[in-house]
């Protein structure tokens, strides 16, 4: 009888493929290598891809991307690019069929892989729900990235880098950043002529500075650092105050300044 019962579902295997294996379900609060799946509700997912601004011409990466959604939805609502990285491969096989039945499996993909060893260097935008230890572990590899990477997280802190906005929606908190430029350190300042040296400290994106004139070290007004940007401005030995706004690009700055007497003109800045 048994023998009966085994031949009959193995032919019916062999029949129909399909009825023998069971579709993955996967279960909220099921483990994860280093955190569980637990999903970010539709409003937060949202918020946290407006938050980004992000648009069609983003690279989105979603370090570990569940069910695929926050790639589903930047790739579906905002037109972008996305990639998720998904460790479990059920899920990141499940993931990749949602984004097959959402119709964007052209522009969202999900990759199974560790977010620890797997290069996501080239996004534009990364999304996380993970853990507040594991954000701490991903931001070293963060601030090396390219300045101008957005970056938000669902509920966790970067510790003491300070997010440049929080968002809350009944109770759940978004935070984001933008990845800054490096600019601590000595640099000569030139303004088409009339050289100065610069002195930045940074901590993260934040910035203060001073300006050599003379024998007096100038302290810098205004000095904000957003990504690439940079603002800054001091007082000559004129009374004069100069402001600058620029871009910093490895190991130089330049851009545009105005002074109150009415001179404008370029700069721009080599690192020592
Ligand atoms: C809290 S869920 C967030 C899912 C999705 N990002 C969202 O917000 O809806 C975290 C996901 O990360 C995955 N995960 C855990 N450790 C991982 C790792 N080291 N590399 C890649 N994925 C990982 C888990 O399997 C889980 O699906």
């Amino acid at each position: 009888m048994i023998r009966i019962a085994l031949a009959f579902a193995a032919t019916l295997a062999l029949a129909f493929p399909a009825a023998a294996q069971k579709t993955y379900e996967p279960q909220v609060g099921q483990a994860g290598k280093d955190v569980i799946w637990v999903p970010t509700p539709d409003e937060v997912v949202d918020r946290m891809l407006r938050m980004a601004q992000v648009t069609k011409d983003d690279l989105v990466y979603d370090l570990g991307a569940g069910d695929g959604k926050i790639a589903i939805a930047a790739a579906k609502k905002f037109g972008a690019r996305s990639v998720g990285i998904e460790y479990n491969p059920d899920m990141a096989k499940h993931a990749q069929g949602n984004a097959e039945k959402a119709g964007v499996a052209g522009r969202a993909r999900i990759v199974q892989g560790d977010i620890f060893a797997t290069d996501f260097s080239q996004a534009t935008v990364i999304t996380m729900y993970l853990l507040p230890a594991l954000n701490l572990k991903l931001r070293p590899t963060i601030l090396q990235m390219r300045p101008g990477t957005r970056v938000v997280s669902h509920s966790f802190t970067m510790e003491d880098w300070e997010a440049d906005e929080i968002s809350s929606m009944d109770g759940r908190r978004a935070y984001f950043w933008m990845v800054p430029a490096n600019v601590n350190g000595g640099w000569s300042l030139d303004t088409g002529g009339d050289k100065a040296e610069l002195s930045f400290e940074q901590r993260f994106q934040k910035i203060e500075g001073t300006v050599g004139l003379g024998h007096t070290q100038g302290g810098l007004r205004d000095a904000r650092l957003r990504g690439a940007n940079i603002t800054f401005a001091y007082v000559d030995n004129n009374g004069v105050k100069r402001d600058y706004m620029g871009r910093v690009t490895s190991g130089k700055m330049e851009g545009t300044f105005r002074a109150d007497n009415g001179t404008e003109g370029r700069w721009s800045a080599t690192k020592k």
